[in-house]
């Protein structure tokens, strides 16, 4: 049999364990499955997989493992680094293994399928009367398996940490078709090498989590909302300062915007208003939750506020009043992954460094800008609270998209460049994927090169695992 004979018999042989719902390949119905969200990068694959159960996870796995098929997991395709996007072999989608296993009330814990949409886990945990507390913008379509494999950042980092922090346990199918049964839902556990955390950021390369115990915190009773304006980046970084002094722990996010992102999303994304009368360079969305006494949380924030104005850090500020006025300030921030690339195109970078650095990196930023894409439209956003900034830009009027994209790989450098001279990383919270693999192998030494190697060897010796994603093919 040739190589090409003993493929098409491994993915009849796939189909079957799968059944006729649970695999496509009518390249209509695959479209979606190998374009990424941002619609820079599509793929191709011999099949969409979508198993039911992790039992026939591990038969699809074994069955790739025997014939040498490359496997791409994916969750709900939201990832912003390519690393969902297949190059051949079989794309893995866990999107039909949505249950919720258990929910654990005392030990505030629930145990859920990987292709359970980040919403459906959120809403799982108010109705327990808990908050699970990672929230991004594509919560309505990412996958908790695909927030675990890219341990996940987002908007509340600031008091609650990435998705790290909030995985007990895991169950994962091994590249071998092996199913590791770590579903334990344990806070203290000192037995031997913590494996759970190298598949948590792994982006699919090491196995496929299939199941995973998510620990939950107390619902908080009301939240506050609030949004300043101000003049400069140096004045957002000493905002910050007072306000987390101020509320300290009640602190759970700082998001930061400038004037042009307000412009594209006001005008973009349905229900998306300015709530100031004037515009102005900058803007801060603080958001705090109340665990006691809301009153309590309001008057602090109203006093940093009130400090900040004295002190000309801030030029004006809104408290939302209602829930509803709350979701109208996070709106615009939410909108604004959306907004960026309509009718445009947009660079995109997820740099963090020390927060004390952030506006100097602001400041040293937009000339290398300027030098290298002359007219790109800086389009400075992000987790301010935790110096994470995406330092977008979008194209120059006067250029095509494809002179715009092909100084990528300078601006990358440069800005990366810059953001590791302070301390920083040229990636935060996205991950590698496909699109930073070179950067990883630029940035990361020799000896951190090697480690992460020899693990991926390990794990995978074949490297049927999403080949070419995080470590590039060599
Ligand atoms: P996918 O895109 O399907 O996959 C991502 C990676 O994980 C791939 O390498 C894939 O192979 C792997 N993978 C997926 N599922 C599994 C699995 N079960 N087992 C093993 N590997 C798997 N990210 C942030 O961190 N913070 C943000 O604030 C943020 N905001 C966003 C806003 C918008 C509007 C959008 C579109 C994206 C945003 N993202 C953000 C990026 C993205 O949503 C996250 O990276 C998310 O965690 C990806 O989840 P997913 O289910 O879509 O994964
Ligand atoms: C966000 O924080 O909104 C996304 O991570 C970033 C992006 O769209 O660039
Ligand atoms: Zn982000």
């Amino acid at each position: 049999m040739t190589s090409e004979d003993q493929w098409q018999a491994a993915l009849e042989r796939i189909k079957d364990v799968v059944g006729e719902n649970g695999w496509l390949s009518d390249p209509a119905d695959t479209a979606p499955y190998v374009t990424e969200w941002l619609k820079l990068l599509e793929g191709h694959c011999r099949l969409v997989v979508r198993p039911a159960t992790t039992a026939e996870t591990a038969e699809v796995i074994a069955i790739c493992h025997e014939a040498g098929i490359p496997v791409t997991p994916q969750g709900g395709n939201t990832g912003m680094v390519g690393g969902a996007v297949p190059d051949g072999g079989i794309v893995l989608s866990l999107d039909r293994m949505s249950r919720v296993r258990a929910v654990d009330a005392e030990n505030a814990t629930l145990t859920v399928e990987a292709g359970c949409l980040l919403a459906d886990v959120q809403k799982t945990a108010e109705d327990a009367g808990f908050l699970f507390p990672l929230s991004l913008a594509s919560e309505g379509s990412c996958r908790i398996g695909g927030n675990i494999s890219t341990n996940a950042g987002g908007n509340n980092t600031v008091r609650y940490g990435n998705t790290r922090e909030q995985v007990l346990g895991l169950e994962v199918v091994l590249p071998d078709g092996r199913v590791w049964d770590g579903l334990r839902a344990l806070r203290k556990n000192n037995t031997g090498y913590d494996l759970k955390h190298l598949f948590i950021g792994a982006e699919g390369t090491l196995g496929i989590v299939t199941a995973a115990v998510l620990s939950m915190v107390p619902a908080p009773r009301d939240r506050v909302t609030t949004m300043a304006a101000a003049n400069s980046w140096d004045d957002l970084l000493t905002l910050f300062g007072i306000m987390r002094g101020r509320l300290s722990g009640s602190l759970v996010a700082f998001e930061a915007f400038t004037d042009l992102c307000m412009e594209i999303t006001v005008h973009h994304i349905d229900d998306a208003t300015d709530p100031f009368a004037e515009r102005h360079p900058l803007y801060a969305l603080m958001e705090a939750s109340c665990y006691d006494d809301a009153a309590a949380i309001r008057d602090a924030f109203e006093a940093g506020l009130g400090e900040a104005f004295d002190a000309g850090l801030i030029v004006d500020a809104v408290i939302a009043e209602s829930g509803q006025q709350a979701d109208n300030l996070w709106r615009i921030r939410e909108g604004l992954p959306e907004a960026q690339s309509i009718g445009t195109t947009v660079i995109k970078h997820d740099i963090s460094v020390p927060i004390s650095r952030l506006a100097e990196f602001v400041a040293a930023g937009a000339p290398l800008v300027a030098q290298t894409i002359p007219g790109a439209k800086l389009l400075p956003f992000g987790h301010m609270g935790d110096g994470n900034l995406h330092y977008n830009m979008l194209q120059p009027d006067a250029m095509d998209r494809d002179d715009f994209l092909a100084h990528k790989p300078d601006i990358n450098r440069a800005l990366h460049d810059l953001a590791v001279s302070m301390g920083g990383t040229f990636s935060a919270e996205h991950g590698i994927g496909l699109t930073k693999a070179g950067e990883l192998a630029h940035y990361r030494s020799d000896v951190e090169m090697d480690l992460m190697g020899r693990v991926k060897s390990a794990f995978d010796p074949t490297g049927i695992m999403n080949p070419g994603k995080v470590l590039a093919k060599t």
